[in-house]
């Protein structure tokens, strides 16, 4: 059912933090959503900047009840969201990739990143914290900041962005087929997911458990993880998660 809360900050530490810290009180599909964070985190315990109250620094708390939560699939919910907010960009006319498992990139830039986290507490899944950062409106100044290649949805349009249409639509969006989505599992999105990104069959390197990997991407699998035959020995590996770095 596409009903959801939003609890909105002006200023808040992290919409993370403050979404686990309160995971008990909060109802499922209720979204955090702040103006700027003054701790903003990113994956790889990096600074997610968080000074722009034009962009979109939010939260959703999740607390899927199935039976068997092993066959709930938590871990793609990530790949949902990066599909999401692509689709998002998509009704802007922006045309979108995919950077495994789900940076969304526009002109090889990052536009947005998110950052799961579940609270489990002696051996109870109490929900998961779906992290999402989208740059809407920056100016070159804070995209310098970055450290990273990033762009902003203004930059790419030419013009200023309306948060709160944009994130209307996203929600819209991600909440439309979000049961069907935990019933399937990621082979429901696989197809559309494959279309965007660009990395298949090509050589990359990635930074798994603080090895770096380089080979060749053979496969999105339909559990979401990557196919990877490694240069040296030809093998075949699958990659469940990591960090694309070039
Ligand atoms: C990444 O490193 O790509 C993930 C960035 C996730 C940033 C978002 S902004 C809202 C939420 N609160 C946080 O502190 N982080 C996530």
């Amino acid at each position: 059912m596409n009903k959801y809360k939003i609890i909105s900050f002006d200023e808040i530490d992290s919409t993370n933090c403050y979404a686990l810290k309160n995971i008990l009180e909060l109802e499922d599909k209720t979204i955090i959503l702040a103006k700027m964070q003054t701790k903003g985190r990113g994956r790889f315990d990096r600074v997610w900047l968080s000074n722009n109250q034009e962009n979109i620094y939010t939260s959703l708390v999740l607390k899927p009840r199935f039976k068997n939560l092993s066959n709930t699939p938590l871990a793609n919910l990530t790949q949902y969201m990066s599909l999401t907010i692509c689709k998002t960009l998509e009704s802007y006319g922006i045309s979108p990739k995919i950077k495994w498992p789900n940076d969304v990139l526009v002109s090889k830039k990052k536009i947005s990143g998110i950052l799961a986290e579940t609270s489990i507490k002696n051996n109870e899944f109490y929900g998961l914290v779906l992290g999402v950062g989208i740059n809407l409106n920056l100016d070159q100044t804070d995209i310098k900041k970055i450290d990273q290649a990033a762009t902003s949805l203004n930059l790419e349009l030419g013009e200023k962005v309306n948060r709160d249409e944009f994130f209307k639509i996203l929600l819209d969006t991600f909440f439309s087929e979000y049961d069907t989505f935990l019933m399937s599992g990621f082979k429901y999105i696989k197809s559309s997911y494959i279309k965007k990104c660009d990395f298949l069959g090509k050589e990359i390197t990635i930074r798994n458990l603080q090895k770096e990997l380089r080979g060749t991407v053979t496969n999105i699998n339909d559990d979401g993880s990557l196919s990877l035959k490694v240069a040296d020995n030809l093998s075949e590996i699958k990659i469940l998660a990591g960090d694309i770095i070039c």
